[in-house]
């Protein structure tokens, strides 16, 4: 009989604050994920070095980074899982640092046919975004960011898990409907559609 083969989800949390909100959403999408058989891991960006890009052009055409940091073994990660989340917290309607120095090196990937097939394509993402706000409006210059950077390199953005008023390290837990909510998503990002 046929076995599905089973899934590998990595969670990528963009917040300096382990066990903040972001980690914690993360981490609940990663519950759900191993709930429906899937293997997890989660990456704390803020705990590596993972250097700004410096615009230095060296990954293009086809060519190679020129800094030597995590971000290698950020791309293993990358390429040998099916299902990313990505989770920062909102800051200035915008992500983190932290996670916003991660996706511009994906560049480096994203210019080679071969390298951006290897990395990005059938991949599916889910994004964990924590808000102070009450308005969820506030996190949408960030699904917006990943809408039309996912479509870029063929990846595919799952679904999105936003918890606004969500200030205090910890606030997500209270919030049920949110949490039930990750716990779903990270299920439905492991089953066959
Ligand atoms: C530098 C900084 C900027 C922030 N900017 C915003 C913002 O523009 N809008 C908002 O709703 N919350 C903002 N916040 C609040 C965080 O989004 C909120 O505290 C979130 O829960 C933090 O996630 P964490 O617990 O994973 O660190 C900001 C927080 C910091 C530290």
């Amino acid at each position: 009989m046929h076995q599905a083969k089973t899934k590998h989800v990595v969670g990528f949390v963009g917040s300096p604050r382990s066990e903040g909100n972001t980690d914690i959403l993360v981490d609940e999408i990663l519950a759900g994920a191993k709930e429906a058989g899937a293997t997890v891991e989660k990456v704390m960006l803020g705990d590596l070095a993972v250097n700004p890009c410096k615009a230095c052009y060296a990954c293009r055409p086809g060519g190679k980074c020129i800094q030597d940091d995590d971000m290698t073994d950020l791309y293993e990660k990358m390429q040998a899982s099916d299902v990313w989340v990505i989770g920062t917290p909102v800051y200035w309607w915008g992500p983190s640092a932290q996670l916003k120095a991660f996706v511009d090196r994906w560049f480096e990937k994203a210019g080679d046919k071969n390298d951006q097939a290897k990395t990005f394509k059938g991949r599916r993402i889910v994004l964990a975004l924590p808000m102070g706000d009450t308005d969820p409006k506030t996190g949408r210059h960030i699904v917006g960011m990943f809408i039309d950077a996912l479509a870029f390199v063929g990846a595919d953005l799952f679904d999105s898990v936003l918890a606004p008023g969500a200030y205090d390290a910890g606030d997500v837990r209270a919030q049920t409907d949110i949490m039930e909510k990750a716990r779903k998503v990270g299920k439905a990002a492991v089953e066959i559609r």
